[in-house]
């Protein structure tokens, strides 16, 4: 697809990728205290520390720490001053995702394609230069206050971005989280749809699969999920809307929360989540944890697997399959105060769903955690 050609959403196939995006470039967190946030990502994580930006280093606005594990990369910031448009995000939302940034050759066309196409626009094309070159962003609006940045890093050599500086004297000590699986948003009642259209015309985005409220739901709750992918099928963002229940959903308790849509999960893959999640509980990492009845019936249901089912269970790790294959998951428990973001540690063998078999033992398992915050 030729993407100087403005496409009307009309003419748009199944196919067209005119967006070209390689993959997540870095999630970038708004925190009220970068630097401990940097510190349990490091300590807790595993990340590696890789590169600060702030007062020392010329940013006179926020302080901001990168950390790196495998091909996934977190940026982690924090006002220095009430005035700052990080202060106000912050102060609503409280810790979260603010930017899910996405690797393409050119900003200038990404902007333009997004935008013509009905993307609200974040900021028009732009360079920051300094002695390592030219950090080219533009980005636009997705659901809620969140952004999709835009980078093009091809002309430049430095750390990360102008202003920021290597950490040096940091090392971590891995716990083998390998790259950013899938990103899911979570949005208002009725919404799904919406935000669906938008991957799909002004990002040229496909939908992979959906799930609905008989596929997820409990006696309490239910939701709603698409799973878009863009075209080389490296970049996954599913979208949760709340469905009818009895009780509030855990959903509706999110957007409560952040008050706005937003990133609920992200996804990090590992190539050994046994290993990779009692380095994370050893670490201190609080984790969901199903009822012990769910581990009675998984062997029947999942079959002959290369991991140990025992070791599976003392580790609170859930597997689910499909016709490709099967597939490891956790989550963890919000990683900030409020009952809003938290991570999930996912190894894929084939399968390349999202954990279908699992939603009712472990909406259940958070509904029991809503209720002992008094939301259900
Ligand atoms: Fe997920």
């Amino acid at each position: 697809m030729n993407t100087e050609t403005k496409i009307e959403p009309r003419l748009m196939t199944e196919e067209a990728d005119f967006l070209q995006i390689k993959s997540v470039d870095h999630v970038h967190f708004y925190v009220g205290n970068a630097k401990h946030a940097m510190y349990y990502w490091w300590k807790a994580f595993g990340f590696k520390p890789a590169a600060y930006s702030g007062l020392e280093t010329g940013n006179r606005d926020f302080a901001s720490y990168v950390l790196e594990s495998g091909q996934a990369r977190f940026v982690i910031s924090a006002a220095y001053t009430p005035g700052n448009a990080l202060a106000a995000h912050h102060m609503i939302h409280g810790d979260g995702v603010k930017v899910i940034a996405l690797e393409v050759d050119d900003v200038e066309k990404a902007w333009q394609a997004t935008t013509s196409r009905g993307g609200k626009s974040g900021w028009a094309p732009r360079e920051e230069k300094d002695d390592f070159g030219i950090y080219r962003t533009s980005a636009i609006y997705t659901y809620g206050e969140t952004l999709h940045v835009f980078v093009d890093r091809a002309d430049y050599k430095g750390v990360f971005a102008p202003t920021y500086t290597p950490i040096k004297n940091k090392e971590a000590q891995s716990t083998g989280l390998a790259a950013i699986d899938h990103i899911v948003g979570n949005v208002q009642l009725g919404k799904m749809n919406h935000w669906v259209n938008f991957y799909h015309q002004v990002m040229g985005f496909r939908q992979l699969m959906h799930f609905d409220d008989k596929d997820i739901s409990t006696e309490y709750s239910a939701l709603m999920s698409k799973v878009m992918q863009n075209g080389n099928g490296r970049v996954k963002f599913p979208i949760n809307e709340p469905a009818e229940g009895k009780r509030k959903s855990q959903i509706e308790e999110y957007l409560d929360y952040y008050l706005t849509p937003g990133a609920q999960h992200v996804a990090i893959l590992t190539g050994d989540i046994l290993e990779t999640v009692e380095k994370l509980r050893r670490n201190g990492v609080e984790f969901l944890r199903v009822p012990d009845t769910y581990y009675e019936m998984l062997p029947d249901r999942i079959g002959k697997i290369k991991e140990d089912y025992k070791t599976i269970q003392e580790l609170g790790i859930l597997v689910d399959k499909d016709d490709e294959g099967y597939l490891l998951q956790i989550f963890t428990r919000p990683i900030q105060d409020r009952p809003t973001m938290f991570v999930e540690v996912i190894q894929r063998h084939g399968a390349q769903g999202f954990g279908k078999g699992n939603f009712k033992a472990l909406f259940e398992s958070l509904e029991l955690e809503q209720d002992r915050r008094g939301n259900l």
